[in-house]
């Protein structure tokens, strides 16, 4: 251990007593380069944030000319910052029509919260649907909806009543009714095990918030921006949200959150009272600058085709590997789940394949699913590298 990983074991808070501790030096692409030398592929993208790789050219020099015009200047909401505008109409240009007026926050949390006070002050009801699994954050709304017990109990009373349905089950929708403000749903859920839903499904949640009166919010915090083959997972579905809420990639590596919804709704945050919901911080000129460039480079370079191809090919060749291990492997674009027979099994892989310089782990609510969301840049000669090395893991744990 080097003196820097002595400091971050006395001095910064631990989320957990097993961090992986890895000494970054720099990243560039789909590689992070330790300080001992050592390169790793990316196979995760920071949790779904670097969907061009690290240090992408052109997202650089957008956060450099930023950073020479101005930081930050006004509280978010006051002034007219270039940057900040010119996303939030590049957004809407991409969302489907009514989504057209964009609520810029720091983080994914962020969003979820101001979604969730949006949607009582809108419908003037109280209760929130979510679901098995689902993951939306860590402050004390998105908990609430978290879709895991044993994460939501230590931390006692959290703001509800929230129902908790089962994912993908139809039957379940009938709770669904007048006193509920919103159900809030991860179009295909990551933390929960990449879970991809039957369009159906989706489609009947649609159905049923409309006929309760509630409003259905889609967090696509890790959906977005092509990581699952189109630019945003609504599209799978045909299915269009009151409020789709972003983050992750979103900011092209910079903090930045989102929420985007049709002005009637949106609208309500802008009066009694007024300056009921503001952010310091939120769209942050810098994080909007390099969101921007990196929007940009993911139409032009046509990522979400690009993912949505080499994600079938790599679910394809883990399956062609044949581990009795594995029990299914599934996914969307560039979200991939391969499912261990147990969690055991699951954490002794992620260590090997880390092991062989390939970053992969498990999901937070599904600790037998490990979940891959590799760079949309990656090249095939990479993915090569990352399935040798998941194959070499595959053999040495079951000696
Ligand atoms: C689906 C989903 N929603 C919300 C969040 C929370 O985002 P943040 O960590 O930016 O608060 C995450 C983070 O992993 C997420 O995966």
């Amino acid at each position: 251990m080097t003196q820097l990983g002595d400091y971050f074991r006395q001095n910064l808070a631990q989320t957990s007593d097993a961090p992986m501790g890895l000494e970054i030096s720099r990243a560039e692409g789909s590689w992070l380069i330790a300080s001992d030398g050592r390169r790793y592929l990316d196979f995760i993208a920071g949790i779904g944030v670097s969907a061009l790789g690290h240090g992408n050219r052109e997202v650089l020099d957008a956060i450099a000319a930023q950073a020479r015009r101005h930081l930050h200047v006004m509280v978010y909401g006051e002034y007219v910052i270039e940057s900040q505008v010119m996303l939030a109409r590049r957004l809407v240009e991409l969302l489907p029509r009514p989504l057209e007026r964009v609520y810029f926050t720091n983080s994914g949390a962020e969003a979820i919260e101001c979604a969730l006070k949006v949607a009582r002050k809108f419908t003037g009801r109280a209760g929130f649907v979510a679901f098995d699994g689902a993951y939306h954050g860590d402050t004390m709304g998105a908990l609430a909806l978290c879709g895991n017990r044993a994460m939501r109990e230590p931390f006692g009373a959290l703001p509800g009543p929230v129902r908790h349905l089962r994912f993908d089950d139809e039957s379940a929708l009938d709770k669904i009714d007048a006193s509920i403000a919103a159900v809030v749903v991860e179009p295909v859920q990551a933390e929960g095990g990449v879970r991809v839903p039957e369009a159906g499904f989706i489609r009947s949640l649609r159905e049923q918030c409309d006929r309760a009166g509630a409003m259905l919010i889609f967090d696509e915090v890790l959906t977005g921006f092509g990581r699952t083959g189109k630019m945003f997972a609504l599209e799978h579905f045909g299915v269009v949200p009151d409020i789709i809420v972003m983050a992750k990639a979103l900011g092209g590596g910079l903090p930045l959150g989102a929420l985007c919804s049709p002005d009637e709704i949106l609208g309500t945050l802008s009066h009694d009272p007024p300056l009921g919901h503001i952010t310091t911080f939120g769209g942050h000129p810098l994080s909007c600058a390099a969101g921007l460039a990196s929007l940009n480079v993911i139409v032009r370079e046509r990522l979400c085709e690009r993912g949505a191809t080499m994600g079938k090919e790599i679910v394809r060749r883990i399956l062609a590997m044949r581990a009795p291990e594995i029990a299914a492997v599934r996914g969307l674009g560039m979200l991939i789940g391969i499912e261990f027979r147990d969690a055991a099994i699951a954490h002794r892989f992620v260590a090997a394949t880390v092991a062989h310089g390939v970053i992969v782990n498990w999901s937070l609510n599904a600790d037998n699913v490990v979940r891959l969301a590799p760079v949309l840049t990656i090249a095939p000669i990479e993915v090569d590298f990352g399935l040798s090395a998941m194959s070499k893991a595959l053999d040495e744990i079951r000696c």
